[in-house]
């Protein structure tokens, strides 16, 4: 009998990443997260995780081209939105939207490799437009079209911002996307796998992945950190404040992993990424604060921050509304979701685990005027 919540479970053989839990290391297709993190762009990443290796200039520039012209939404779902903004939540509202967008999917139901990639790169390429189109409406503000000449990363910011980012915040969503865009068999790539492994079509799975990020032990970490840093305030109060939320037996966000015995490698990015936009926007209490959090609850849980703890300071510090963190992971993510499902439909079959039951056997059926 496995460990519960599958834990030491091989769900999967995959070439896209690998985790070495014990020494905290994250790799995509054998290159080290901190050497990505150093000199790689996310349009870099997608092509990496999508065809197993970096891409030349010409298939770099391609992609570049591929994912620009592909940026604007279809009227359907520019129709859709309004509704969206009036009754959702942001990741509610990707899921529903991501699911829609499968309707007018110019490849339709076309489930060939080459629709399949097509349909990918359209979903990596619309998912910030999404989430841009999204806030704009529901803050009453017109909606920003995709600027064709930024990148992924400084065109979500210059959409949310409408103005075109400074280029060193831009490089630092930009690491972001490439820290968050895949790692192994987490919850919601396995989610999209298990999908995927139905055969189902490739917008499905990503949004069973979608609605698998959005909950709290997940992509939803990022949120409940930042709302933690704010209701504490300042540095002082953070002792008393974290050692009561334990003491409570609460878990704090943005601490522990299933497969870390150490140090999580992205975390370690984003501690000099939060010391990094703290400076440059003249205010580092968030990125002093979580310095103390991460103090006290080593000290007092001998627990490691995952890759959501700083990455809140980060994403707070570039001005992105804090309910938008898990949307703007999910924008990263779906460039390693894809891969799976990708990846899954070259060589599949169908998963289904087995279960343990632990209920009540040998019962007779007795009719409802005799039961108690
Ligand atoms: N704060 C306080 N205690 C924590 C903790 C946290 N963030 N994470 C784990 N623990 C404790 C648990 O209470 C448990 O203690 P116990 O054995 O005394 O009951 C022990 O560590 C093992 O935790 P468990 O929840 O069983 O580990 P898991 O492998 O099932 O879960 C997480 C991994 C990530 C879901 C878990 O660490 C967590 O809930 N973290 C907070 C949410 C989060 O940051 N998610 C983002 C992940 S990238």
């Amino acid at each position: 009998m496995p460990g519960r919540g599958l834990e030491d479970v091989v769900a999967a053989q995959t070439s896209i990443s690998d985790i070495d839990g014990r020494l905290g290391r994250l790799f995509y297709v054998g290159y080290d997260i901190h050497e990505l993190a150093e000199n790689s762009t996310f349009e870099e990443v997608v092509h990496l995780l999508h065809t197993l290796k970096l891409p030349s200039r010409a298939e770099l520039d391609a992609l570049n081209d591929q994912l620009t012209a592909e940026r604007d939404l279809d009227e359907f779902v520019d129709r859709l939105m309004p509704t969206m903004a009036e009754q959702t939540s942001p990741m509610s509202m990707l899921r529903t939207t991501i699911s829609a967008m499968s309707a007018y999917d110019p490849d339709g139901w076309d489930q060939s490799t080459e629709a399949n990639y097509r349909k990918a790169m359209r979903l990596i390429a619309r998912m910030p437009t999404v989430v841009a189109s999204y806030d704009a409406i529901r803050n009453g503000r017109d909606v920003v079209k995709p600027h064709p000449k930024l990148s992924h990363a400084a065109n979500l910011l210059y959409m949310l911002t409408g103005r075109e980012p400074e280029e060193e915040m831009a490089r630092v969503l930009d690491i972001c996307l490439v820290l968050h865009a895949d790692h192994t068999m987490n919850a919601s790539t396995f989610a999209a796998r298990v999908a995927a492994s139905t055969l189902s079509d490739i917008h499905s799975a990503i949004t069973a992945a979608i609605a698998t990020l959005k909950g709290p032990l997940h992509g939803g970490a990022n949120e409940a950190v930042m709302k933690l840093l704010l209701d504490i305030g300042s540095v002082d109060k953070v002792e008393s404040q974290i050692t009561k939320l334990l003491d409570s037996k609460k878990k704090i966000m943005g601490f522990g992993h299933r497969v870390y015995k150490t140090e999580d490698p992205r975390a370690t990015v984003l501690r000099r990424l939060s010391k990094q936009v703290g400076e440059h926007v003249g205010d580092t209490t968030w990125y002093e604060m979580s310095i103390e959090v991460e103090r006290v609850v080593m000290e007092e849980k001998g627990l490691y921050p995952n890759v959501d703890f700083f990455a809140a300071s980060v994403y707070y510090g570039l001005g992105i509304p804090i309910d938008l963190f898990t949307p703007v992971f999910a924008v990263s993510r779906v460039s390693g979701w894809t891969a799976h499902v990708r990846e899954q439909y070259a060589d599949n079959r169908l998963i289904r685990p087995e279960s343990d039951y632990i209920g009540p056997r040998n019962q007779h059926y007795v009719s409802i005027d005799q039961r108690n």
